[in-house]
């Protein structure tokens, strides 16, 4: 009797304490009670032609080299049917953007072929039809050109044809269907008759694009950002502002007017890293600063444009401008502030106008400077700072805090950045998936009196495995989520984030992880996707306080939250991050509000298995799924699953 007692109170005081462990957190949140107006400007992209991610990735154009400009200027064709050295000729002499053209030279009549592989291929699909340009003047005779699109095995999937060719030179547009679907297709022009022709700008386009603009950006990647409802979109990079030295610094002036008038140059991630070599990586500019600013108004992003500040990139050649030489850098944020503000009168305004945008793109902020550092960095954006102060003050100027995120660079231009009262300053952290754990309070002591944060890059690196999509892992998605709760309870002081990079093409990448990853036909979230969707499609308009004890959920039992209101919809939004293996529990309670339905909506993403990611053409394995949870009252008890990321939107009493 005695043993069973014992045994009887042994059990209660295990179980007790059990009971003890399990006791679900209070999160009292105050939902009638807001801190600080959470920006438009939150969560936002950063796009940089990194990875592909321009040409032979979001702007269609599938011809690979289609001016003959690259370094070996027939790189990425190939030519048949040659029978003496002449008759393929490359000539340089056209124009100073444009200068090469190919001259194909056939009096006997042989016919002579080119083929253009793509970027690693060209994504074609069954029933879609190929818009085909080419700037072309016949010299002597007369020549046809026979356009086939081909399979990998050379087999014809698509074609038409080009001829009566004029002795100037002019553009020949044509259209044709491809009757196969088809990852690595190629292009083929075929000259036939006796004569000589010269040709330029050889190009293909699929003919459904995004918003079906001729010649424009990949549907179904830009889908992909429009879907997250992005408050702005920074361009164009990144280390491409900077260039490897100031030759190949990014020119926007370069990159707008005429697509045939817009000189390339090559891509600074060429040959970066000698691991991800890729020679035959340049900027055709197809993709330029007109399209960037569509592309911001089409996702209702603002548009952030970073321009050089007169140094070439400090880990490449540090090539800087002296100080007494500034005046074209800084003349080129003027004329970009009137190239997307000013009146269709002004240069620049007409340049947009003529482009066919009229209407302002109503440009507010800028960016001086990418990842720069040092006295050198501060000597030159005083000076920018004093001219654009006085000649625009009603732009929001970002200055840099460097490339990374703590240390004595970081502190020295966060001290000057706070004396020149830059109004925002751009921190960059790429770091390990524990970093950013243990960083969700990272702005809780920011002062609230200096420059805001911008959260310009930053990603989670999780480590290196064999598929190009292996880094992004659920483990690194989910610590991003849990900073990004330190971000959104930090809205008075940070006001913009974006992830960085935005894309990687599989087969040819050069930095990972990348949000988006894509093949040349099919494209794939990331769970790092997912979360940053899940955040700036709930972003709601004003912060409100959620403590447990009177204190933020930063980690205590794995577990970490933020909360917002959502005053046009009358919502309270509340995000809770779990990044332990077992399921939490956690009672809500709502302070201020009562809750005014009996269902509220739950986003959920979890896996068991943080090392989980998703690739391309494969099904998902981290995705978001949707439910629903009755509720009565101000408390509710939200179970959280292991590994999970849980958005829950409450509909709340006026
Ligand atoms: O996002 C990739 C690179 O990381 C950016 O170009 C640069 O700013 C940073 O170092």
């Amino acid at each position: 009797m005695k043993l069973k007692l014992s045994i009887f109170l042994i059990c209660l005081m295990f179980a007790a304490s059990l009971g003890a462990q399990t006791t679900p957190k209070t999160l009292v949140v105050k939902a009638g009670t807001p801190i600080a107006p959470i920006q438009s400007t939150m969560w936002g992209l950063f796009f940089e032609d990194i990875n592909f991610a321009a040409d032979g990735g979001i702007y269609a154009e599938l011809v690979k080299n289609r001016s003959f400009e690259f370094y070996k200027p027939l790189m990425g064709w190939k030519k048949t049917g040659e029978e003496y050295v002449g008759q393929f000729q490359i000539i340089n002499s056209q124009n100073e953007n444009n200068p090469r053209f190919l001259r194909l030279e056939s009096l006997q009549g042989k016919e002579l072929a080119l083929t253009n592989e793509g970027f690693r291929g060209m994504g074609v699909t069954s029933g879609e039809n190929y818009n085909f340009s080419i700037l072309a003047r016949q010299d002597q005779g007369s020549s046809a050109l026979k356009v086939e699109l081909l399979d990998s095995t050379g087999v014809v999937i698509g074609k038409t044809e080009v001829k009566d060719f004029s002795g100037e030179w002019k553009k020949y547009e044509t259209k044709f269907t491809c009757s196969s679907t088809h990852p690595k297709a190629k292009l083929q022009v075929t000259l036939s008759g006796k004569g000589v022709l010269e040709i330029d700008m050889v190009s293909l386009f699929p003919e459904h694009t995004w918003k079906n603009r001729k010649n424009g950006l990949r549907a179904d990647l830009v889908q992909k950002l429009a879907d997250m409802k992005p408050g702005f979109i920074r361009f164009p990079g990144g280390c491409i502002v900077e260039g490897h030295e100031l030759e190949t610094r990014y020119q926007w002036k370069k990159t707008v007017g005429n697509v045939e008038d817009r000189k390339l140059i090559v891509n600074r991630w060429n040959t970066e890293f000698s691991y991800r070599n890729a020679p035959d990586y340049y900027q055709s500019y197809g993709l330029g600063f007109y399209e960037y600013f569509l592309l911001a108004e089409d996702l209702g992003a603002a548009p952030l444009p970073i321009l050089n500040c007169g140094m070439a990139c400090q880990f490449n050649s540090t090539e800087l401008v002296p100080l007494d030489k500034l005046d074209p850098y800084i003349q080129d944020i003027l004329d970009l502030v009137e190239f997307a503000n000013g009146a269709t009168t002004t240069k620049w305004g007409k340049l947009r106008a003529d482009m066919g945008h009229p209407a302002p793109f109503n440009l507010k902020m800028v960016g001086v400077g990418n990842e720069q550092w040092g006295t050198q960095y501060v000597d030159r954006l005083k000076i920018f700072l004093k001219v654009l102060n006085e000649k625009h003050p009603e732009i929001t100027f970002v200055g840099g805090s460097g490339p990374s995120s703590d240390g004595k660079d970081f502190d020295y231009l966060w001290t000057q950045m706070r004396e020149l009262k830059v109004p925002m300053v751009d921190e960059h952290y790429y770091k390990t998936p524990d970093w950013f754990l243990k960083n969700a309070g990272r702005y809780d002591s920011y002062d609230r009196k200096g420059p805001k944060v911008f959260a310009g890059e930053y990603a989670a690196h999780d480590k290196e495995g064999k598929d190009a999509e292996s880094r992004n892992t659920w483990k690194s998605a989910l610590a991003e989520a849990a900073l990004m709760t330190g971000l959104e309870r930090n809205a008075d002081v940070v006001h913009m984030a974006s992830y960085a990079p935005l894309f990687g093409n599989v087969n040819a990448w050069q930095w990972r992880p990348d949000l988006i990853w894509f093949d040349n036909l099919k494209s794939t979230a990331t769970p790092n996707y997912y979360v940053q969707k899940m955040f700036s499609t709930n972003a709601g308009t004003d912060v409100v306080s959620a403590l447990v004890d009177g204190k933020p959920l930063i980690g205590q039992d794995s577990l970490f939250a933020s909360a917002c209101i959502d005053s046009k919809t009358s919502e309270l939004i509340v995000k809770l991050v779990n990044v332990a293996k077992n399921p939490a529990t956690l009672t809500l309670l709502l302070d201020g509000k009562q809750p005014s339905a009996k269902e509220i909506s739950l986003q959920v993403i979890s896996n068991l298995n943080p090392a989980s990611f998703n690739q391309v053409g494969k099904p998902e394995e981290v995705t978001p799924v949707e439910r629903k949870q009755t509720i009565s009252g101000k408390k509710i008890t939200m179970n959280l699953d292991a590994y999970s990321l849980t958005v829950a939107r409450i509909a709340i009493k006026k």
